[in-house]
């Protein structure tokens, strides 16, 4: 599919996920049926919840989206030079605030015909597909509902490709899942293609940890908001307010983990699963992981799904970095 069968305005989004309850149901079965418990990450982000995620992008301790940024605006015109694309997607989109500064980069080199923001949560889809296509006429604004984990394989083919995976979301994926994750990447990479990664840095511990128990309460409240979904979605009645939000830095695995630990115990009824959870006080249920990276971890990781890096562009403090990547193709051995 060509670009030139779409109107220049043209928003469509593309829904690729079976019912979000029935996945729901299925997730929470499977994370809360016995200790350890666990819920995967993207349940944080209903309405509500992309609202505290970008509150979270703004707290003086959440350092990550700032420096991405600033890393963005000073090479954003060499990444445009380098990938020149058609097509740019964004993994895990959100609000796009970032993006903004690449798409301008691409228009200014005039390459760029179409973005497709491509995200789990359906309502951030359409508002930021719709914001995109009125700040950028003439753009084509292909947005996509799905998860990243299973749906890449339905992206369209509008172009040469820059793909795009900002704000360290990466490392919300469990080791097995980010390694598939790339290789499922690296399927929608032709040569000339690039991909765009964000990554958080490994660094000084109390750091990374007050990232993630911000003083303000912002981070709290958006890990308790994933219990808040479960009671909505499938008339669970946690007693949301009876867990606390915890976070801590595993230096084995190099990440933070976040966990909401009942504070008393709990027998929780959930309907949609048609389970009960019998919670111990002090029972914790892990909510999200968040892995930690260096430039050797991330050159292991793309040459592991036949990748290669050709630039890594970080802070002057190395808190975080982007490294742009292109497929490696192997060679044919060629016959004597
Ligand atoms: N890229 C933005 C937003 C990061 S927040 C930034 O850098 O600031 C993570 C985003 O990924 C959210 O918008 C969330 O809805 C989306 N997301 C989380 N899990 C997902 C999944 N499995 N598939 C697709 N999108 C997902
Ligand atoms: C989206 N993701 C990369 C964020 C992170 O830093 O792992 C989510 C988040 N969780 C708590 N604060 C922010």
């Amino acid at each position: 599919m060509m670009s030139e069968g779409l109107a220049p305005l043209t928003v469509a989004v593309h829904s690729v996920r079976r019912s979000a309850r029935d996945e729901l149901a299925a997730d929470v079965r499977a994370g809360l049926m016995r200790p350890p418990r666990w819920l995967p990450p993207r349940w944080f982000y209903d309405e509500e919840g992309s609202r505290l995620f970008d509150l979270i992008t703004e707290l003086p301790e959440y350092y990550q989206t700032r420096t991405e940024t600033a890393i963005l605006r000073d090479h954003a015109a060499s990444i445009a030079a380098l990938a020149a694309p058609e097509a740019l997607i964004e993994l895990g989109a959100g609000s796009c605030s970032k993006t903004r500064v690449l798409i301008d980069a691409c228009r200014a080199r005039r390459t760029l015909r179409i973005f497709t923001p491509f995200d789990v949560s359906d309502n951030v889809v359409w508002r930021t597909s719709h914001e995109l296509v009125d700040e950028y006429p003439g753009l084509t604004v292909y947005g996509m509902v799905g998860d990243f984990t299973s749906h890449l394989g339905f992206i369209p083919r509008l172009g040469r490709r820059l793909v795009v995976f900002l704000g360290s979301t990466i490392g919300n994926l469990e080791g097995d899942e980010r390694n598939a994750f790339l290789h499922e990447v690296r399927s929608l990479l032709d040569r000339g293609d690039t991909f765009l990664c964000g990554f958080d840095l490994v660094k000084d511990h109390a750091e990374l940890v007050s990232a993630y128990d911000d003083s303000a309460g912002v981070t709290a409240a958006f890990n308790r908001n994933v219990l808040r979904v479960v009671n909505r979605e499938l008339g669970a009645d946690f007693d949301v307010d009876a867990f606390a939000h915890v976070a801590l830095y595993d230096p084995t695995h190099e990440r933070i983990e976040m966990h909401l630990r009942a504070e008393r115990p709990q027998a929780v009824h959930i309907p949609g699963a048609e389970m009960r959870v019998d919670l111990a006080g002090g029972e914790t249920v892990r909510t999200e992981i968040s892995a930690k990276f260096t430039r050797v971890s991330v050159e292991g990781m793309l040459a592991e799904a036949s990748m290669q890096l050709e630039e890594w562009f970080t802070d002057p403090a190395e808190r975080f970095a982007l490294a742009l990547a292109s497929p490696v193709t192997r060679r044919r051995p060629t016959r004597r």
